[in-house]
């Protein structure tokens, strides 16, 4: 890592901290600093003030178990179910007629869901999932569009104690298939289709195509949203409305114990394979509990948008367990920004008065290049918060979000987190943290966190280092599922006691962190996270392809754009046709999301004397840039042909 220094970026004019405005900071539930206080003078007994927002059955006997590190246990012995307490205890506390859901689908259909309401469609999916065969410890995959059936079977499993593994609708069958096999689950909830830009894509016949290769499934349950046709299969097969009619709706919360597992959610590493991330069941609902609140300010009349598909740790974290467990109003829609126009974004904020809205900078940077007219053309004075998450914010896009869409009095908390860290760790405090365009700022109270150098050494203000988390915190991962030693070696072998992030960051004086992005060999394509070697994995699956390195080029709107370098067998010629064969298998392996936007043709790849792809190089190449070291370089030929190649 460099030793750059970042440090004089802070003269620059644009960067001056925004204040909190004094009519935000009047109302905001945080409006000191008592509460980074009480977590700095004692974090075990700040968490569990934190857990007291939470319906216990049982009181837990104690905070942190950190007897066997890396395996960490929160709230020991504490008893409690995740969906009684965003639903139940919403109910019992008189917000049975409070709006939980409001749904709008991409065809302008909508449908409001009551916490009332909510529970009773939980209580019965529930129901049906006993009948089905589920029982608490099982696994059930999720593949599904944004609509709220989605919702209510997360919801339905936590209830029976089941561990939902939601799979973003947009990856492929083949990444399904993947996922279910690793799972072992023996439900798959998924629909007849989904709506995309006013046409409907196949779902449950996609998914025929690999279920006959997943034997655990013994159950596929299909809501009809799109009207596609679909085969089903005696038995096996049934509609979710065959079998919620009728379904009991009093369906008592299993009883959890703080660390029986929640859900797996698959997360791109460094290897081909995806990593089954488990969050347990305690420490998660209160860290996501807690930070929703906090960060979000929540108020009783909010009406809160996150853009994230349920598919990712966001959906989980931010559209479900943090407001519902807080007993908040979300907002779902099923489309696309820009369709049937560049302005539904806005048009929605303005119908259902939006308060609170939080999105990716990947999506603003699509909304600064459409033009100013169409925000404009709405009203989006209910707004009085932002957000931003998924990958670093270029300060043009912090400026233009907090210009032209909180008509700059809305603060912009910029929230750093992961799947693995399943609850925001380094954010601003809307009420009391002067923000700084780009940077994340500090550490949510309970959380400490530092950048070190590549010996595990604090590093110097301004200098570039490794992001790292130095305790435990409630809603971490607990392990990569069935793979410890993976587990161990991906997060804490770096660094003796210390939780590797794969970011890089430096601190300036103020003690703000500034995220830089991934170190390792992961992208980061419109906010959503892809291993190289995936995209590899993929390519090298094709029966022309001998090998295969991917790299992300800096795109100006996506963040990463994937760039594929191949070798192709003997006998195969590179061809505009060829490569468009390629990307569309990748699409089949993995998803649209991952389909390579370049691919360019290489008699060989750069590699070190011990046959590493040198990926820093090609990253050079592909980005136009002086190159960087290539002595460790095998054959030095190599390089000149590619870049040749590159140029034509
Ligand atoms: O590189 C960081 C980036 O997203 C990664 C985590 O990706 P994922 O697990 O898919 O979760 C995304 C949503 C929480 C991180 O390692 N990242 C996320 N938020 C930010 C960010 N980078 C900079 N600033 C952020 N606010």
């Amino acid at each position: 890592m460099t030793d750059t220094n970042h440090g004089d970026m802070f003269s620059e004019e644009h960067l001056k901290p925004f204040l909190p405005d004094q009519a935000f900071k009047a109302r905001a539930l945080i409006h000191d600093q008592a509460l980074y206080r009480k977590a700095e003078a004692d974090r075990l007994s700040y968490w569990a003030e934190m857990a007291e927002n939470i319906e216990w059955i049982n009181k837990w006997d104690q905070v942190l178990d950190d007897s066997n590190p890396p395996y960490y246990k929160w709230f020991v012995n504490g008893k409690l179910n995740v969906a009684a307490n965003c639903l139940d205890r919403q109910v019992d506390k008189g917000l049975g007629n409070k709006k939980a859901l409001i749904f709008e689908g991409e065809n302008g259909d909508c449908t409001t869901l009551t916490y009332s309401d909510l529970l009773k469609e939980v209580s019965k999916f529930s129901s049906v999932l006993a009948k089905l065969g589920v029982n608490k410890g099982d696994a059930v995959t999720i593949w599904m569009p944004m609509v709220p059936e989605a919702i209510i079977t997360m919801l339905a499993c936590t209830r029976i104690g089941a561990m939902h593994s939601v799979v973003f609708g947009g990856f492929s069958p083949e990444a399904l298939k993947d996922r279910i096999l690793d799972s072992k689950s023996k439900v798959l909830v998924t629909a007849d289709g989904a709506f995309r830009r006013g046409k409907t894509i196949p779902m449950k016949s996609a998914a025929d195509e690999v279920l006959q290769n997943c034997p655990s499934i013994e159950r596929v349950v299909i809501v009809e949203r799109t009207g596609i046709p679909f085969e089903k299969v005696p038995n096996r097969d049934f509609t979710w409305t065959e079998l919620i009619s009728g379904a009991e709706s009093d369906f008592k919360a299993v009883i959890m114990d703080a660390e029986d597992p929640l859900f797996i959610l698959y997360s791109s590493g460094t290897t081909g394979k995806p990593k089954g991330i488990l969050h347990t069941t305690g420490g998660y609902l209160v860290g996501v509990n807690a930070t929703f609140r906090y960060v979000f300010d929540h108020k009783e009349n909010d009406i809160y948008w996150c853009t994230a598909d349920i598919g990712w740790i966001t959906g989980h974290s931010y559209i479900v367990y943090g407001p519902l467990s807080n007993g908040s109003t979300v907002f779902i829609y099923e489309g696309v920004p820009d369709y049937p126009a560049k302005d539904r974004f806005w048009e929605l904020i303005e119908k259902y008065k939006i308060t609170v809205f939080y999105t990716a900078p990947t999506a603003i940077r699509s909304f600064m290049r459409w033009g100013n007219q169409f925000p404009d053309g709405c009203n989006l004075g209910s707004l009085r918060l932002l957000g931003s998450v998924g990958e670093p914010i270029n300060p043009e896009a912090w400026l233009w979000y907090h210009e032209h869409i909180g008509k700059g009095h809305c603060p912009i908390v910029d929230t750093w987190w992961q799947t693995e860290t399943g609850m925001i760790m380094i954010t601003p405090l809307p009420g009391v943290t002067p923000l700084k365009p780009g940077s994340a700022t500090n550490t949510f109270p309970g959380i400490e966190a530092d950048v070190v150098d590549d010996q595990g050494r604090p590093t110097k203000t301004g200098q570039r280092g490794f992001l790292v988390i130095k305790s435990p915190w409630p809603a971490m991962l607990r392990t990569l599922y069935e793979d410890h030693e993976r587990y161990e070696y991906t997060y804490w072998k770096q660094y003796e006691g210390l939780y590797f992030t794969g970011d890089g960051a430096w601190k300036d004086a103020d003690g703000y962190f500034w995220i830089m992005g991934r170190v390792d060999d992961v992208l980061n394509v419109s906010g959503h996270r892809i291993g190289t070697m995936e995209v590899e994995s993929a390519l090298v699956d094709h029966h022309s392809v001998a090998e295969a390195a991917v790299i992300g080029k800096v795109h100006e709107i996506k963040g990463h754009a994937i760039t594929a370098f191949v070798t192709l067998k003997e006998g195969f010629e590179g061809s505009e046709q060829l490569a468009q064969e390629l990307k569309k298998h990748v699409g089949k392996m993995i998803g649209a999301i991952a389909r390579p936007e370049e691919i360019f043709f290489t008699y060989e790849l750069p590699k070190t004397r011990s046959g590493k792809i040198m990926r820093r190089l090609l990253r050079d190449i592909a980005e136009n840039r002086e190159l960087g070291d290539v002595t460790t370089l095998m054959d030095p030929q190599v390089v000149a042909s590619i870049k040749d190649g590159f140029k034509e």
